[in-house]
């Protein structure tokens, strides 16, 4: 049985649930209404929900570090048959337990990191991992678990990215005294944090674009477009090698 809450009870539990990362609006109840990126992440949903399916049905999808249930909320609300929302922070999810009770959407969450995502043992037509990149310690190991593993399709992929924006031609190989490539700025290149960024610890390696396109087709994914500056929408690539995983 759905339960029914007052907008005074839902104010009540965001609340205490709170502080909440993820701005969703519940029987008029906004959970983040102070936060500093705006009415996030509606503002960056906005950008790039017409690159992927406006039709779920007969989908599966699986939201990697799902925070407050935005996007798993977004999911469902396209029809998708199952959603399953991972993330290894109980509070949050706790969160987007009763977000999509509120709203009386049935998503499953379980917690879970990227890294466990084999005891899963299902594929996804649609896997979402936002934001979720630069915070991770071993990004690449992660990447390489999701496309081997989790996707069956779709991948819908976001990061944080610095440096600079352009894309130069990078050559298949280059000889051993070849230094200068990797002083140009869009020489595909990872920045390491060893402390903090942003005031977050959690933040460990940091893009530029052209480094966050050649994983992503390293690991065995095409982009298809990239309808938001740190937005990736991509299919699985049949055709890939796959590296095999360490373990
Ligand atoms: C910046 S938030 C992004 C949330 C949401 N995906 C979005 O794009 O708005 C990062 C989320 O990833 C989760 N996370 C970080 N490391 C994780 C890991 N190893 N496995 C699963 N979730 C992780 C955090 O708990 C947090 O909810």
């Amino acid at each position: 049985m759905p339960h029914h809450y007052t907008p005074e009870q839902v104010a009540q539990r965001a609340q205490e649930l709170g502080p909440w990362f993820h701005n969703i609006s519940l029987l008029g109840v906004a959970t983040a209404p102070g936060h500093f990126l705006g009415d996030y992440p509606s503002s960056k949903w906005r950008n790039f929900e017409n690159a992927i399916p406006q039709d779920l049905r007969g989908m599966t999808v699986l939201d990697v570090g799902c925070n407050g249930g935005f996007y798993s909320i977004e999911m469902k609300r396209r029809g998708a048959d199952r959603v399953l929302g991972i993330d290894h922070d109980e509070g949050y999810l706790r969160q987007a337990q009763f977000a999509a009770e509120v709203l009386g959407l049935d998503i499953a969450f379980e917690q879970m990191s990227v890294y466990e995502v084999p005891r899963l043992n299902e594929r996804f037509d649609l896997v979402l991992f936002m934001g979720v990149f630069y915070h991770l310690r071993y990004p690449l190991l992660a990447l390489d678990i999701l496309r081997q593993h989790a996707v069956k399709d779709w991948f819908v992929f976001q990061s944080m990215l610095r440096g600079s924006r352009t894309v130069p031609a990078i050559a298949q190989d280059y000889p051993f005294s070849e230094k200068a490539v990797f002083d140009h700025p869009g020489f595909p290149k990872m920045h390491f944090v060893e402390h903090s960024y942003s005031n977050d610890w959690t933040n460990w390696w940091i893009p530029n674009r052209a480094c966050a396109e050649a994983v992503l087709r390293s690991a065995g994914f095409t982009i298809q477009s990239v309808p938001e500056q740190e937005v990736f929408v991509c299919r699985c690539d049949q055709a890939a090698t796959l590296h095999p995983l360490p373990y």
